[in-house]
């Protein structure tokens, strides 16, 4: 058994150290916010924050993340978190849906670090969430609403 904190709560988890954190969450712990798209590091759909960074969850091996803090799109929340929200929704972001709970976590890392990204600084925070809809010039917009950069309209 191993213990993990997830979206401020310890959880004690079942599955080997060696699974990947995406299949604990999605199968063990039931928590399917968190995508499974490639599974293979490639879509970026799986993104989760592991303390303050995003990182895709299914390469992440339970015995590798230790005490750091996990937050999945459950647990999302706080002002700049409400703020890409409101944005999303003022935007109009969503399509199918699939990626937009990976692309969230990513926005809320990036503003984290960088509460006025530009929009190079966006780019490459985001690029490696692949949107099969193409929503990618809403969430550059979403973003910039979402710091304060462009009014909403
Ligand atoms: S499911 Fe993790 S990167 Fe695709
Ligand atoms: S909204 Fe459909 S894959 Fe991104």
């Amino acid at each position: 058994m191993l213990k993990l904190n997830i979206n401020g709560k310890t959880v004690e988890v079942q599955s080997d150290p060696a699974t990947p954190l995406l299949w604990v969450l999605r199968c063990e712990l039931k928590m399917t916010g968190t995508k499974f798209g490639c599974g293979v590091g490639v879509c970026g759909a799986c993104t989760v924050h592991i303390g303050k960074e995003a990182k895709t969850s299914c390469q992440e091996k339970l015995s590798d993340i230790g005490a750091n803090r996990i937050t999945t799109i459950e647990g999302l929340q706080g002002t700049q978190a409400r703020a890409l929200k409101e944005a999303w929704t003022h935007v109009d972001v969503v399509q199918c849906g699939y990626c937009q709970s990976a692309q969230l976590m990513a926005a809320s890392a990036l503003i984290q670090r960088n509460p006025t990204p530009s929009l190079k600084d966006i780019d490459c925070a985001m690029h490696g969430i692949i949107c099969r809809c193409g929503t990618y010039p809403r969430i550059r917009q979403a973003i910039l609403e979402a710091t304060g950069q462009v009014k909403r309209t």
